[in-house]
C-alpha cells in the first residue's frame, strides 16, 4: 500500500549529524529573495449587499484608497438588474515587497427584489478565472502563467443579530468548494457585544447545519506552540466581527487612531477589544496568505479541473491505457469509421430504392392516361371513317346527300356570266 511503501521511505533515511556548515540552512533565504524578487499576486473578493462597508474595510485592510469613495445612488435612481463583476488592481509596496492585489467587487449582490440567483454570476467568473488558468497551463509555452483565481472570498453578513438570511446560505452553498470562504459581520459597531456573541454563533450553528465548509486556518503536525495558539485564536474569532474606516479620529485620551467616533465615545478599528479587524487581517494579509492562495491552487482549483477534465470524459486509467497503445487506438477508430460508411452507405440505398419506387409509380400513371386518351382518339376516328364510308355509299347509289333546291340567284347569274 502506498503508505507503507511510504514509511518504508521514511526508515531508509540516515540522520547524518554534519561535520562542519555547509550552507543549505541558508535555503530559505534564497526563496525568500527569489519571491521578494518576484513580488506576489493576491486576488481578494468582496461579497455582500450594498451599504455594508465593503470598499471601507478594503481601503482600511490595505491601509490604502484603493476602493474611490461611492455616492449612495439616490433612491429614484435607475439601478442595474444584475449583478455586476468589477475588479480593481493595484501595486502595493511594503518594506520592499510587492503585491500586485486584486479585488473583485459585486455590486448588485441582494439588492433586487428577487435574489433567487444572485449567485450564479459570482460563480461563472469564479469558474471563468480557473478556466482561464487551465488553459493557460495548457499551452506549449508556460512561462507567463498569470493567476487570476480568486484566492479568498470576504462575505459580508449584514449585522441584523438574528441568524444567517436565505440569500447567506444559498450563497455560501453555492460557493464554499470553489473558494476559500471568510464571513464577516459587517458594521460590527452597530451590535453591542453580547449581541455579537449570540449572533456568532447561530451563524457557525447555520454554517455546520448546511455543512459550508469555511476557511480555517491550518495547523501542522511539528508546529511550534506560538503557531498553533495563533491559529485557535484566529479560528475562535470567525465569523469576524468588523468595523471599517478610513478615517483617523481623536480618542477622548488623545490618540489618534482609524476608527469611528460616537457621542458615547470612539469605536477603534485596530483595538482588539473594540473588533475582530485585527485578526482578519492576520487571516487574510499577516499570516496566511500564502495558505489562502496554496489551498486555492492545491485544493479548490484542482478538485474543479479533476471535475471538469472527468466531465469533459478524460479518465484517467483508460486514456493512459489508449496512449500507451496507439495500434489499439486506431484498429477502434478504423472500426468505428467502418460501421459509420456502412450505415451511411444503407442508409443511400433506402433512400434511392424510395425514390425509383416514386419514379416508377409516376411512369405507370402517365401510361394508363396515354392509353386512356389513345383509345378516345382511336373511337373517335372510327366513328369519323364510318361517317364518311356511309356518305360515300351513299353518293355512289345516286342519291343525294341533302335534297338539292332550285335556286333562281343562281341560273340568272350563270347566265349573266355567259354574257
Ligand atoms: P456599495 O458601494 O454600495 O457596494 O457599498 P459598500 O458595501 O462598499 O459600502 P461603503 O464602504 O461604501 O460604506 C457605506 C457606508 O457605510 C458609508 O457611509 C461608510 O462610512 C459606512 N461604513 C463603512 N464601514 C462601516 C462600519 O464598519 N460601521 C459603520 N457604522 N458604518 C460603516
Amino acid at each position: 500500500s502506498p503508505s507503507q511503501t511510504h514509511n518504508a521511505g521514511l526508515s531508509s533515511v540516515i540522520r547524518k549529524k554534519l561535520m562542519g556548515y555547509v550552507g543549505f540552512a541558508n535555503l530559505p533565504n534564497q526563496v525568500h529573495r527569489k519571491s521578494v524578487r518576484k513580488g506576489f499576486q493576491f486576488t481578494a473578493m468582496v461579497v455582500g449587499e450594498s451599504g455594508l462597508g465593503k470598499s471601507t474595510l478594503i481601503n482600511t485592510l490595505f491601509n490604502t484608497p484603493l476602493y474611490p469613495a461611492k455616492e449612495p445612488l439616490p433612491p429614484s435612481a435607475e439601478r442595474p438588474k444584475t449583478v455586476a463583476i468589477e475588479s480593481i488592481s493595484a501595486d502595493i509596496e511594503e518594506n520592499g515587497v510587492r503585491l500586485r492585489l486584486t479585488v473583485v467587487d459585486t455590486p448588485g449582490f441582494g439588492d433586487f427584489v428577487n435574489n433567487d440567483d444572485s449567485w450564479k454570476p459570482i460563480v461563472e467568473n469564479i469558474e471563468s478565472r480557473f478556466d482561464s488558468y487551465l488553459e493557460q497551463e495548457n499551452r506549449v509555452n508556460r512561462q507567463k502563467i498569470v493567476d487570476n483565481r480568486v484566492h479568498a472570498c470576504l462575505y459580508f453578513i449584514q449585522p441584523t443579530g438574528h441568524s444567517l438570511k436565505p440569500i447567506d446560505i444559498e450563497f455560501m452553498r453555492r460557493l464554499h468548494n470553489k473558494v476559500n470562504l471568510i464571513p464577516i459581520i459587517a458594521k460590527a459597531d452597530t451590535l453591542t457585544d453580547e449581541e455579537v456573541a449570540e449572533f456568532k454563533a447561530r451563524i457557525l450553528a447555520d454554517i455546520a447545519h448546511h455543512n459550508i465548509h469555511i476557511f480555517q486556518a491550518p495547523t501542522y503536525e511539528n508546529e511550534d506552540e506560538e503557531s498553533i495558539a495563533e491559529a485557535e485564536e484566529i479560528a475562535g474569532k470567525i465569523p469576524f466581527a468588523v468595523v471599517g474606516s478610513d478615517k483617523v479620529v481623536e480618542t477622548p485620551d488623545g490618540r489618534h487612531v482609524r476608527g469611528r467616533s460616537y457621542p458615547w465615545g470612539v469605536v477603534e478599528v485596530d483595538n482588539e477589544d473594540h473588533c475582530d479587524f485585527v485578526k482578519l487581517r492576520q487571516m487574510l494579509i499577516r499570516t496566511y496568505m500564502e495558505e489562502l492562495r496554496e489551498h486555492t491552487n492545491a485544493v479548490l482549483y484542482e478538485n474543479w479541473r479533476t471535475e471538469k477534465l472527468l466531465s469533459m470524459g478524460v479518465a484517467q486509467d483508460s486514456s493512459v491505457f489508449k496512449e500507451v497503445n496507439p495500434a489499439a487506438k486506431m484498429q477502434e477508430e478504423r472500426i468505428m469509421h467502418e460501421a459509420k460508411l456502412a450505415k451511411m452507405e444503407a442508409e443511400m440505398k433506402m433512400v434511392f430504392q424510395q425514390k425509383v419506387q416514386e419514379k416508377e409509380a409516376k411512369l405507370k400513371q402517365s401510361e394508363e392516361e396515354l392509353y386512356a386518351r389513345h383509345k378516345d382518339m382511336k373511337d373517335a376516328l372510327e366513328k369519323q371513317r364510318g361517317d364518311l364510308e356511309d356518305k360515300k355509299r351513299r353518293i355512289e347509289s345516286g342519291r343525294p346527300l341533302t335534297p338539292e333546291k332550285p335556286s333562281s340567284q343562281t341560273g340568272r347569274k350563270k347566265g349573266f356570266l355567259r354574257q
